[in-house]
Order: C-alpha cells, then sequence, then structure tokens
C-alpha cells in the first residue's frame, strides 16, 4: 500500500474546518518553518527532491532559488490552480477536501519566498471553490497563521483568489500571470522565466496546487525523509486522477513505486476494466502527453515492468519526455476509437489555441479537420500523412508547450494505431456509423 501524505486526513470528517484541521496536527509544520530561517527551508524543499506537480516535473527548490531578489522590489507566490487538463482533477480535491493543507502550504512557501501577497488562481469552471478556498483563508486569519506580524515573527501574509475566465491557455503560468494582471491571456516568450520577471514585472514563483500542498509533509517529516519515499527522482507521493474505463475512478496518492499494472488492476487503485475488457492504451499524464499502447504501458521495450514514475514512464518508445505529466491517468478499452479520441483532442486544441503563433492558430484547426474527415469515412491515405506533416510542423515552432501538446496526441496516435486510421480510411461506410474498437474486436 502507497504512503499517504498528502491525503492521510482527507477521509476525516470536518478536515476542511481549520479546527478539525488543527487538531489533526494542522499548521504544526507552518509554526516550525516559521522558526526556522527562509535559507533552512529552502534547503529542506531542495533535498527532498519535490518535483513540480504540474506537469513539467521541474525540481520545485531549483525553481525557488532561481528567484531574483532586486533591493525593494516585492516577489510574489502564485499558486497554479487553472487545472484544465483534461482527465486532471487532483488539485480540485486538495481545494474542495484539504483547503487548510493548500493555505498552510502557501504560508511556509511565501515565508522561505519572501512574499507578502500570495494568489490562488483558480479556473473558473471549479465555480463552488473559491468560497471554500476564502472560508478557509478568513479562518487561517482569525487564528493568526494569516494577516500582520503572524505568530509574533514579523512576517506578514496576504492571500487573494483570482477566479479564471474559463480558457485552458491560462494555466500556462506566463498567460496566467497576464490574466492576473487583467489582460488576456496570451503566453509571453520565455525567458525571461517568471522568477525573474513575473507579476508586475517581480520576481514570482509559479507552482502547482499538489507542489505547494507538499511542502507541508516536507517540512513535518523533513526533505530527507521524504527523498526516501518513492525511487530515483521520482521522490515523495504522487497524486493521480484516473479516469475513463476503469471500475473506480478517482483520485490516488501513491508513492511512485507501483507498477502501472498494478495501479490499473489493483482492487486499491483502478480495480481494473470493466466488463473484462481489454486494455488497449491510456494516457498516463493529462491530453499533453501521448496516448501509449498496452504492450508499452505495461512492460518497458526491455520487457521490464512500467513504473508510475517520472523516470519509468520516460524511458523509451514515447514520443518525448516523461509521461508522468499532470497526473491525469486516461484509461481506454478495447472498444475504443483512437481516431475518434484523437479527433475531440485536436478539436478541444484548436478550440483553446490563444492565435498568437501561426502554427498552432492554423495547425491544430487543419488537424482537426483532416482527423474529423478521417473519422467520417471521407479520408484518403495521403491524408494520414498531411496530418503527420502538419504536427511535426507544429512541434517546436511555438510560443507556449499548447502548440506540442496539441502535436504529440496526433503523432503518437498514428505511430502507434496506423491501422485504425487506414481501417478508417479503407471502410468509409463502416466508419460512419461504427467506431474501430467495437468493429474489429
Ligand atoms: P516548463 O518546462 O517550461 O517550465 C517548468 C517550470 O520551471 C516553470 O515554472 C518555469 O518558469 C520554470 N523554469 C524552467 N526553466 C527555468 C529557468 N531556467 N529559470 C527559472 N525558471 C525556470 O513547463 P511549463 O510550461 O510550466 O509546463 C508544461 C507542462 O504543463 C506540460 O508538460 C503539461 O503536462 C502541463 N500542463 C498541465 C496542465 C494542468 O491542468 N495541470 C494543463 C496544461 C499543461
Ligand atoms: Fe497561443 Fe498556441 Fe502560440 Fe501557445 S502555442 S502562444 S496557445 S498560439
Amino acid at each position: 500500500m502507497s504512503k499517504k501524505l498528502l491525503l492521510k486526513n482527507a477521509h476525516i470528517e470536518g478536515i476542511r474546518y481549520f479546527e478539525t484541521y488543527r487538531k489533526h496536527g494542522g499548521y504544526e509544520a507552518a509554526e516550525k518553518a516559521l522558526k526556522m530561517t527562509t535559507d533552512e527551508v529552502l534547503e529542506e524543499v531542495k533535498i527532498s527532491g519535490l518535483r513540480g506537480r504540474g506537469g513539467a516535473g521541474f525540481p520545485t527548490g531549483m525553481k525557488w532559488s532561481f528567484l531574483a531578489k532586486p533591493e525593494g522590489v516585492p516577489r510574489h507566490l502564485v499558486v497554479n490552480a487553472d487545472e484544465s487538463e483534461p482527465g486532471t482533477f487532483k488539485d480540485r480535491y486538495l481545494m474542495e477536501f484539504l483547503p487548510h493543507l493548500l493555505i498552510e502550504g502557501m504560508l511556509i512557501s511565501s515565508y522561505c519566498l519572501g512574499s507578502n501577497v500570495s494568489y490562488i488562481y483558480i479556473r473558473g469552471e471549479y465555480s463552488w471553490i473559491p468560497d471554500i478556498l476564502e472560508e478557509a483563508i478568513e479562518e487561517a486569519k482569525a487564528a493568526g497563521f494569516l494577516g500582520k506580524n503572524i505568530l509574533g515573527t514579523g512576517f506578514d501574509l496576504e492571500i487573494y483568489v483570482q477566479r479564471g475566465g474559463g480558457a485552458y491557455i491560462c494555466g500556462e503560468e506566463t498567460a496566467l500571470l497576464e490574466s492576473l494582471e487583467g489582460r488576456r491571456g496570451n503566453p509571453r516568450l520565455k525567458p525571461p522565466f517568471p522568477a525573474v520577471k513575473g507579476l508586475w514585472e517581480r520576481p514570482t514563483v509559479v507552482n502547482n496546487v499538489e507542489s505547494i500542498a507538499a511542502v507541508v509533509p516536507i517540512i513535518d517529516i523533513t526533505g530527507a525523509e521524504y527523498a526516501k519515499i518513492g525511487v530515483g527522482r521520482s521522490t515523495g507521493t504522487k497524486l493521480i486522477s484516473a479516469c475513463g474505463n476503469i471500475n473506480k475512478p478517482g483520485v490516488y496518492e501513491i508513492d511512485m513505486t507501483i507498477t502501472v499494472e498494478e495501479f490499473i488492476y489493483s482492487d486499491e487503485y483502478c480495480g481494473g476494466i470493466p466488463n473484462g475488457k481489454k486494455l488497449k492504451a491510456c494516457i498516463p499524464g493529462g491530453s499533453s502527453v501521448p496516448i501509449v499502447p498496452a504492450n508499452l504501458l505495461l512492460k518497458t521495450i526491455n520487457g521490464e515492468p512500467r513504473y508510475m514514475n517520472y523516470e519509468s514512464l520516460a524511458d523509451g518508445g514515447f514520443a518525448t519526455g516523461t509521461m508522468m505529466g499532470s497526473g491525469g491517468f486516461i484509461v481506454l478499452d478495447e472498444d475504443q476509437c483512437v481516431v475518434n479520441h484523437t479527433m475531440t483532442l485536436a478539436r478541444f486544441y484548436n478550440h483553446e489555441s490563444c492565435g498568437q503563433c501561426t502554427p498552432c492558430r492554423e495547425g491544430t484547426g487543419w488537424m482537426y479537420k483532416i482527423l474529423k474527415k478521417i473519422e467520417n469515412g471521407q479520408g484518403k491515405m495521403e491524408d494520414i500523412d498531411l496530418l503527420w506533416d502538419i504536427q511535426r510542423k507544429i512541434e517546436g515552432n511555438t510560443i507556449c508547450p499548447l502548440g506540442d501538446a496539441a502535436a504529440w496526441p496526433v503523432a503518437a496516435a498514428i505511430r502507434h494505431f496506423r491501422d485504425e486510421f487506414e481501417w478508417h480510411v479503407n471502410n468509409p461506410e463502416l466508419s460512419q456509423t461504427q467506431n474501430y474498437g467495437i468493429a474489429n474486436y
């Protein structure tokens, strides 16, 4: 059974409220941190090996140490709660059921970074959660954990919750900052990174909800103990939101030592695939990472078991980097049609493109149109090659990663499931009435 750090108290009734959270050890890590120097807190986070939980997996301690500290210029912590990656709903769970864990993590992190005004930017669709967060902020303030001169240390902190307008692109950190400043959420060119020039051109750390919540157990048990959990550079625990064709969709905390097979089939996690269906593929880290066929998902190309961690999910056979992504684990059974699925994603990325760069603005539209044509049984063989060519021209040629995120699912679908695309071309009538999965298994 995986060790629980973040969700260990999630089952306790009323844990959402300050009194219950405090009764179960809440804010003890903050008390401990505020007695340490800011350098000591930073060192614990570095030693823990914590990697950003939003998707990129960038080492959190390293990011914090990049924060510029020009004399007299305020710094900010901004929590990215714009969780919009299809298949990803773990931050929603944390904020809804454990809001004080996030507030406590923000207190420790803001203290370490020297931020006296910190923000939570939350996606507009999570319309009921800002009230939960604001209530928790008020409770923490009333108890002396926010506001002026916290616990007599001289450290001041105000936290504000900002609701997004419902655009996926505002989850990209620089678009988020633009939106927070009151402008249209268009991504900025990086560098400069927000750590140097962020909110209102001030040094800013933007971190995911889960990353900031994880700072609480790191201070609680120490960075060294945290680093012992997990394996290699995949330290600590990770929240996974599992959905699709599984018996037990939900949010699970894993310690990154379990295999993908165990995660899908064991009763402790996803509980297997309904109706005895076979596993076809999975998107292990939210829709911005490529689809992985069952044979590569359960075993590496060397025949070793595939583990639920950054390294194992990056090893061989994939188009790019790690597949851990945002922890949105989407399972497809044998009845699903990869062409249909890829078309749905292409429509999503086309709709969410901010339109600043031509390859993304035009390319996502073309990919959607061609996929729709193939899916409807009106495609030609050369359309598959055209699709391949378009995704190649998007990847690496855009301002922000949305372009890559739109290209990778298409590339992986063609690479691993070309037969399904060809079936649609060769069976125009059938493909109008049936999907590939149901027709072929
Ligand atoms: P990134 O790799 O560009 O940056 C990661 C973080 O490290 C950023 O905060 C960046 O500012 C910082 N960083 C990197 N190099 C730095 C340097 N030299 N100096 C200072 N800071 C530096 O990746 P990005 O764009 O932040 O995230 C992309 C990922 O987001 C994708 O892999 C995808 O999985 C995930 N994603 C998650 C979503 C969600 O809802 N959770 C939605 C969409 C994408
Ligand atoms: Fe906008 Fe797409 Fe360019 Fe990102 S890649 S800046 S979403 S057009």
